[in-house]
């Protein structure tokens, strides 16, 4: 049996290049190691880091990631702490874990999704109607708005007044301190986050902690005070909801879940729509495609319907293979030794999916390079070939509400405003906290009203 292969580069090296340039650092390890590589790039495990790009190894671990050869431990994503909280979900460990998720899950399953899609329409027009013909913005921030108060509603059940006007700012703003590409190095290095005073990025962020979370609470203390049964929001059940042991969530745990789904949720899927958004006005031919496709379903009242359109679904699956917005899955690790494809591996290694090698892997997605949503519908790919959600015991837990945003939101835009991509160069993909996002945020600009509204409008008046 061989052991995995590693670098010789020093790990600090290696962790610099993970942090300010990280698919040229995968790249370069697949193209040297292949399937399998030892990767120096925590700056707080000193466990041994294994990257796994083949999908017959990643669905081993994934179908066996709670057992007593391989665990998914929350205690070793200690980075995500300061950001999510001690109680999230995220860093929570074995039976504590599957609780809680049992205690999160039922929101976000698949049928749930029809009670949120009149909200997501809604929203994303009224952000569209904020756009002014010939006035350029930037498409991330503008997807941005949209997906913090999607979260906000679904989740915290907040549409309306002052606090939610507050919250609204106030989160994107601390949001937005942390995740530039610079300010996000310093996730990997929180050593680095001195607090000297208000003026300091660290004396920003605590305050705007404190703000939050004083509003946060305040929230909490109302809706436990006053609990509406009529209410579907995800806080308003996890605020009834009770473990097998009769036990409800505390307010320390309730407040460190709402971050975490809130971060988790809104960034990512702002993300994965901006990129979509860029690719469309890209690529002519997607375009058209899509618009024809959009065109027949345009005036359907069923949302569940539209967001299942074949090659819109095909176009999020190609945005999110081209550019998965978390580049691997949280670590697992082994508990006994054991063997993967050959490999050797030892109690207390951890192992990551790499999901950006496996979407690149030209064995399964031939010029990976290029945005083509026809693979999606020429294909089946098993959920280890792509897997922009994980899966396993950590599967995304918004999968299915991300997916039914970014199709909502991208038909929803496209059927009633027509949009120009402002950017003449390619637009590469940057650090941005966890994640990867287009650099420079993609800018575009409104044009006019989308051809479907303005055939909707000629042909109406004979019709009447
Ligand atoms: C395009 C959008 C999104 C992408 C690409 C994405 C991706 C991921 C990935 C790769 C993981 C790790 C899975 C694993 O290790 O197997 C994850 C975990 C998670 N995601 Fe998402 N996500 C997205 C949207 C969302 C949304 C909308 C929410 C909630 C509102 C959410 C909440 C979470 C949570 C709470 C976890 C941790 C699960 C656990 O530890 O058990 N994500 N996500």
């Amino acid at each position: 049996m061989a052991s995995i292969p590693r670098s010789n580069t020093p790990a600090l090296v290696q962790l610099l290049q993970w942090v300010f340039n990280p698919l040229g650092y995968m790249r370069t390890n697949f193209q040297r190691f292949g399937d399998c590589f030892q990767a120096e790039i925590s700056p707080v495990n000193p466990e041994p880091l294994i990257l796994l790009n083949h999908p017959e190894a990643i669905q081993y671990v994934l179908t066996h990631d709670s057992t007593k050869e391989i665990t998914s431990p929350g205690d070793v994503n200690i980075l995500a702490k300061p950001i999510f909280g001690e109680n999230s979900l995220i860093l929570l460990n074995g039976k504590q874990h599957r609780r809680r998720r049992q205690l999160i899950m039922p929101p976000f399953h698949g049928e749930r999704m029809k009670a949120y899609g009149d909200s997501i329409y809604t929203i994303a027009r009224e952000v569209m109607a904020t756009w002014e013909i010939g006035k350029p913005f930037y498409v991330r921030d503008a997807m941005q708005q949209i997906t913090m108060r999607v979260i906000l509603q679904v989740v915290f059940g907040l549409h309306e007044g002052e606090r939610y006007r507050r919250l609204e700012r106030l989160l994107a703003e601390r949001l937005n301190l942390i995740t530039t590409p610079v300010t996000s190095i310093l996730v990997f290095f929180p050593q680095l986050m001195l607090d000297l005073g208000s003026w300091s990025l660290a004396g920003k962020v605590r305050r705007l902690i404190q703000e939050t979370d004083d509003l946060l609470y305040a929230e909490i203390r109302e809706r436990r005070a006053e609990p509406n049964p009529e209410r579907k929001d995800v806080l308003s059940l996890l605020l009834s909801a009770r473990d097998e042991e009769g036990q409800g969530l505390t307010d320390a745990q309730l407040h460190d879940e709402l971050i975490t789904l809130l971060v988790a949720g809104h960034e990512t899927t702002a993300t994965a729509l901006a990129w979509a958004f860029y690719w469309v006005h890209r690529l002519p031919e997607v375009r058209h495609k899509l618009m024809a496709e959009l065109a027949a379903y345009r005036d359907t009242p069923d949302l569940m319907a539209l967001a299942r359109l074949p090659y819109l679904t095909a176009v999020c699956n190609e945005t999110l293979r081209i550019h998965p917005v978390a580049l691997v899955t949280l670590p697992r690790r082994v508990e006994k030794s054991m063997q993967i494809q050959g490999y050797d591996l030892q109690p207390g290694m951890l192992l990551m999916g790499c999901i950006y090698l496996v979407h690149h892997r030209e064995d399964l997605y031939p010029d990976s390079h290029n945005f083509r949503p026809e693979r999606f519908i020429e294909r089946n790919y098993s959920p280890y070939e792509f897997l922009p959600f994980g899966g396993g015991v950590r599967r995304c837990i918004g999968a299915a509400l991300a997916m039914y945003e970014m199709t909502l939101v991208l038909s929803t835009i496209l059927n009633e405003c027509e949009l120009e991509l402002l950017e003449t160069q390619e637009v590469k993909p940057v650090r941005r906290g966890g994640t990867l996002a287009p650099s420079g945020g993609i800018r575009m600009c409104k044009v006019g009203e989308s051809p479907h509204q303005v055939s909707a409008r000629t042909v109406a008046p004979t019709a009447v």
